[in-house]
């Protein structure tokens, strides 16, 4: 790509940032839509984070993404939130809207579009494993399509102080998962990223299940593996990061961007990646 005096930028703050594949994600959707932009990674401190929101507004920086650890701490820093992103409590998506810096979250439109690619959510039996800020996405968006959801936690409080807050049906810890009929289990919590583990016992029964998987490094966790093995459908988390993706790409430009493009860049940039973005 050729980039000039008007090209744009973008790009996504995380700490740390060496592994991130959303450059590789976002520019390639730039180049196939015909976008005269440029996303790079910024590698910002937790106390450099006010500084490095200033920046971005005095140098008319488009649109950042905003990973670990700042999808909350940035909130202050920012002009406004969107109410989504309120209810979820996090902020993964800045966008320069007329001078201002305004808030919003793709994360819940990612996993739900990645879960709809497999069955409907209304009526749907959900359960979310873990407590977290991504539970706390995946739980308001099941919630707003119309499902029913339990979350389940390694520490039960958590997951109960959630499910008041979102409106969920029911909570417990990880055990009670066996006494829960459901439709769609999704694991929220970081076990099977850099260990070949799996937050609950093999399922026995797959049958029309589907089961999702936030991480997505690796690509088969070893919850996905032991799923299909029972017969479930499964989805992984690179489905989320790319429905994400698509929705900031949306956000700021009003167009749909290409997902078969976003998937492409995502295996092509592989290796040693991290829940981060
Ligand atoms: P994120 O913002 O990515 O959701 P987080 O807020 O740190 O990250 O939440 C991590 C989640 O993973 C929590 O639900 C945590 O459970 P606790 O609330 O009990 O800490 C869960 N988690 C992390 N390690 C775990 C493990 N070894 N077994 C079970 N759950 C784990």
């Amino acid at each position: 790509m050729v980039f000039s005096a008007t090209t744009a930028t973008c790009g996504i703050v995380l700490h740390p940032a060496s592994h991130t594949r959303s450059p590789a994600m976002h520019n390639a959707a730039f180049e196939a839509m015909g976008i005269d932009a440029a996303y790079t990674a910024f590698d910002v401190a937790p106390d450099a984070l006010g500084e490095a929101i200033a920046g971005a507004r005095a140098l008319g920086i488009r649109q950042l993404a905003v990973s670990i650890p700042h999808k909350q701490a940035v909130i202050p820093h920012l002009d406004s939130i969107d109410p989504t992103a309120e209810r979820i409590g996090a902020v993964n998506t800045v966008t320069l809207q007329d001078g201002r810096l305004v808030g919003t979250n793709t994360d819940w439109i990612g996993a739900m579009k990645a879960l709809e690619a497999e069955r409907a959510l209304a009526g749907a039996r959900a359960v979310v494993l873990g407590a977290g800020g991504t539970a706390r996405a995946v739980v308001f968006g099941l919630v707003q399509r119309g499902a029913s959801v339990r979350v389940l936690n390694r520490t039960a409080a958590k997951a109960e102080r959630l499910a008041s807050e979102l409106d969920a049906s029911g909570a417990g810890d990880l055990a009670s998962l066996g006494d829960a009929e459901f439709d769609i289990l999704i694991n929220t919590t970081s076990v099977g990223l850099s260990s070949d583990e799996s937050p609950i016992a093999p399922l026995q029964h797959g049958g029309d299940r589907v089961v999702m998987d936030v991480v997505y490094q690796p690509e088969q966790t070893r919850l996905l593996r032991e799923s299909r093995q029972a017969g479930a459908r499964t989805v992984g988390g690179k489905w989320m990061l790319i429905h994400q993706a698509a929705e900031q790409i949306r956000i700021w430009t009003g167009r749909a961007a290409p997902v078969d493009v976003l998937a492409d860049a995502f295996d092509r940039a592989g290796g040693d990646d991290s829940l981060s973005g």
